[in-house]
């Protein structure tokens, strides 16, 4: 994904047989079992094209820092590599950059952690400029802290200080300096994007179309429900992003004449620090939506767990206070529910008025969410009458950008507007109004 090729660059071959480890520590949380970590640590990897051979999860007593795993575990692990002949480690853990290169050398793979993985579905994934840009700066700088990791560690085996030459230095010199110029090339590459996308973003400000934005677990079908629900709606020229952002189409809502839904990256646990700009520059998208639609996917059986993980993320990233867009949730994937358990979550959603039952692949419920949708967004909207100067036109301007307006007359040099409008758009008016 970076483009040029890189010593230990990690880069992940589709089709690669795997064997997946994970380690189990007291400190992480307590929020999966072992077999949940290790189908969700698989579906990861299967998210990349790798093929989990084998798995096992062992438990850390304590972390050694050469290996993470015990001498035992390592040895155990190399076993079980050779005879499924795997090529290459997944270790659903962080791994400092010696803890890799030992386990690479004991285990006869290659190693990837979850920083890695997560980085790989991320590179493949992102859909825009900014988001590739983004994710190629993470991964950069991920490899980065590994080559200088890596030398000092190579300095320490040579028992060394001071005078360090030959070809292993010069090469990861070498590397650190492709690494840096590409990291400030990719910088200058973001600022442009960025300047573009803010333009966009204040046109689009002002057009009156409400922006419904789609989160939720990587697999919950995210995708499959932004498909089918814009799939029918007629592709408008005119809207100005459409080429710019492929994750965002015009979308047919009852009662509007236009509104926009947004396809976001999947969310995972555990996100990785050097993840979480990357993360939030395709996440900014989300964060000016009208509304939130988290789609869940209710036939998983650790649902539970990964809505708690959304809602970290969410949180984290400041969408759960208060003025966050509105949420309604999703519980998608209803057709691999049958009998009682089917029954029970179709129970618990009618008794909950934030909740839709759909399958996204059949389109059964799409009409009700849709429904759904579109209440929500005029949900404590409230009519004005507004009386404004004729020559008010960037105040004119603003009310039919913002909101409905559903009548207009003239008289008395002045405009009689009856607007609809959501309470913090009324608010803002009034805050712009001259006392
Ligand atoms: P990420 O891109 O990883 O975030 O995934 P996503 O949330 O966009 O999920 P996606 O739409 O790619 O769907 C994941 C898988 O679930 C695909 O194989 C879909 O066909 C399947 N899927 C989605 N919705 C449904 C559904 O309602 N029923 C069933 N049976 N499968 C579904």
């Amino acid at each position: 994904m970076s483009g040029f090729d890189l010593p230990n660059d990690g880069a992940v071959a589709r089709g690669e047989r795997a064997l997946l480890i994970v380690p189990e520590t007291t400190a992480r949380g307590a929020r999966r079992s072992s077999e949940a970590r290790l189908d969700e640590a698989a579906g990861l990897a299967a998210a990349i094209g790798v093929e989990v051979v084998a798995r096992r999860a062992f438990k850390l007593r304590s972390p050694r820092p050469a290996t993470l795993l015990g001498k035992g575990q390592v040895e155990e692990i190399a076993t079980l590599a050779a005879d499924n002949d795997a090529k290459l480690l997944i270790v659903d853990a962080a791994l400092t950059p010696v803890q890799q290169k030992n386990l690479e050398e004991q285990a006869k793979t290659k190693v990837i952690d979850r920083t890695g993985l997560i980085l790989e579905i991320f590179g493949e994934r992102a859909a825009t400029a900014e988001g590739r840009l983004q994710v190629e700066l993470a991964h950069l700088d991920y490899q980065a802290g590994r080559l200088v990791r890596s030398w000092t560690h190579l300095e320490r085996q040579r028992g060394g200080f001071g005078f360090l030459g030959g070809p292993g230095e010069t090469q990861i010199e070498a590397d650190r300096r492709l690494i840096r110029d590409r990291m400030a090339k990719i910088k200058r590459e973001l600022e442009a994007v960025k300047r573009t996308r803010t333009l966009h973003r204040d046109r689009r400000q002002r057009a009156p179309w409400p922006v419904i934005a789609l989160v939720g677990y990587t697999n919950a079908g995210k995708s499959t429900l932004f498909n089918r629900l814009t799939g029918e709606a007629v592709f408008a020229e005119d809207l100005l992003f459409a080429t710019l952002d492929p994750t965002m189409r015009e979308i047919r809502l009852p009662g509007f004449d236009k509104a926009i839904l947004s396809d976001t990256v999947g969310f995972v646990s555990d996100l990785p620090t050097e993840l979480v700009a990357a993360f939030r520059a395709t996440l900014e998208e989300v964060a000016s939506a009208d509304l939130l639609v988290h789609v869940r996917d209710m036939a998983h059986p650790d649902h539970d767990a990964q809505a708690a993980d959304v809602e970290d993320v969410l949180t984290s990233l400041g969408l759960a206070d208060e003025g966050a867009p509105p949420r309604l949730e999703a519980w998608n994937k209803l057709d691999l529910l049958a009998g009682d358990e089917r029954q029970a979550v179709l129970g618990e959603a009618a008794r909950r008025d934030d909740v839709v039952p759909v399958s996204a692949l059949s389109g059964w419920g799409l009409d009700e969410l849709r429904t759904a949708v579109a209440e929500r967004l005029q949900h404590g909207t409230a009519i004005h009458a507004i009386s404004l100067p004729t020559k008010a036109g960037s105040q004119i301007a603003w009310l039919h950008a913002r909101g409905d307006v559903l009548d207009q007359q003239l008289g008395d040099g002045e405009i009689h507007l009856s607007v609809r409008l959501s309470p913090a758009d009324w608010a803002r008016f009034q805050a712009l109004q001259p006392a």
